[in-house]
């Protein structure tokens, strides 16, 4: 079975859930790891007081047995604490009695750059909440904790995942990153900016060139894409390359079969080639703004500004976190679509048996 994953939740509401399939059997997992990635999305200079409030952390309701998954159906569970601010707003059933705290007033005013106005429109909402919950980047959380989990798995293959900003605004130096972040909070703006990731470990072999939808590089692109605020993807030296000549844009292959360079970011005809992957993904500036921008009141149809609710500054470190973790996911369903098996041992066995068999010609640096 392949690897899967389905999620559920909304910003506001009780919990989001994970529900991650096609996982072999004995993978030990910890709960302090997927909690160390959950509290590293929720870090970042540009992040607002709801991090704190949040301090997220993993439950695991089914699949889960000693620390080591039962070859069934994951299911991971991070509350939201902040709900207990939104209990009526965002109950699940009606409430009788008078609305208490957050959410009990429909939202009317669309913010430019969000789901609000298409979700509206496309659901039939009256209350722009009920699309901007689910739109909201919240739920990247248990997307954390799945990636958290196909980074466990990818471990025992030897393959290490690592994401991390690269541009913040226009800066590229953390101390220019932190300087753009605290201009862009004094004028009550937002940035976006540019994260990497990183794969090593990965043996060549992994996706295909047979099929659009088996390319490694399009599944992989498609990951990031589906991450809110992406609006860009490159594999390797991505759109640098089309600016240079064939001569200057290629890897050339040493005796070892190693490349000389990567610019292809070690994917070629959408398959791994033993080099890094290497993918970026551009993020678009966060579109809450506190100097909101001109909107409609969808129930006066006048003319108005956009709502303003509490948000990030840029949360591009956090998009790093998020985007390791769809990377992770893609790189783990490719592994296991070469590599399955039922438990763990089969996995490592079939890797072990591919590496001896390409070893007369490739081995790992
Ligand atoms: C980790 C992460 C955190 C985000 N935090 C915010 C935020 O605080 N405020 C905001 O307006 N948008 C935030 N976004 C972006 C919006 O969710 C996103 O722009 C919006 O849902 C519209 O989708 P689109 O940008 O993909 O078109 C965040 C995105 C990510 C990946």
């Amino acid at each position: 079975m392949a690897l899967g994953l389905v999620t559920a939740g909304e910003s506001h509401g009780p919990a989001l859930v994970a529900i991650v399939t096609g996982l072999p059997a004995g993978l030990e997992l910890a709960k302090h790891a997927i909690d160390a990635d959950l509290r590293r999305r929720q870090q970042g200079y540009g992040r607002s007081p709801r991090q704190q409030l949040e301090s997220d952390e993993v439950e695991v309701l089914a699949g889960l047995r000693q620390g080591r998954t039962l070859g069934t159906p994951l299911a991971l569970v991070v509350r939201n604490r902040d709900h207990a601010n939104w209990t009526w707003g965002m109950s699940p059933w009606p409430i009788e009695g008078e609305p208490t705290g957050k959410g009990t007033k429909p939202v009317s005013l669309p913010r430019p750059g969000h789901a609000d106005l298409a979700g509206v429109l496309k659901y039939g909402h009256d209350d722009v909440r009920d699309a901007l919950e689910r739109a909201s980047a919240r739920h990247t959380a248990v997307h954390v904790a799945a990636g958290s989990v196909a980074k466990a798995l990818l471990r025992a293959l030897g393959v290490d995942v690592a994401g991390r900003p690269v541009e913040i605004g226009a800066a590229t130096t953390d101390e220019g990153m932190r300087e753009a972040t605290d201009a862009a909070r004094k004028d009550r703006d937002t940035l976006g900016g540019v994260v990497e990731v990183v794969a090593t470990g990965v043996p060549p072999g992994l996706g295909s060139y047979a099929e659009k939808r088996d390319r490694l590089d399009a599944r992989v692109s498609f990951a990031l894409m589906g991450i809110q605020a992406v609006k860009g993807v490159e594999v390797g030296d991505g759109f640098a390359l089309a600016r240079r000549r064939g001569t200057e844009a290629h890897d050339e292959i040493d005796p070892g079969l190693h490349r000389r360079t990567n610019r292809a970011g070690g994917l070629e005809a959408g398959v791994s080639n033993g080099e890094p992957i290497v993918v970026r993904a551009a993020m678009k500036p966060l579109p809450t703004l506190m100097r909101p921008l001109d909107s409609v009141d969808l129930t006066s149809g006048e003319a108005a500004q956009a709502l303003v609710e509490r948000s990030d500054v840029q949360a591009v470190e956090a998009l790093a976190v998020v985007a390791e973790a769809a990377v992770a996911f893609e790189l783990a369903r490719a592994a296991l679509e070469k590599l399955g098996g039922d438990s763990l041992d089969d996995v490592r066995a079939a890797h072990r048996h591919y590496l001896e068999r390409i070893s007369t010609l490739w081995q790992p640096r």
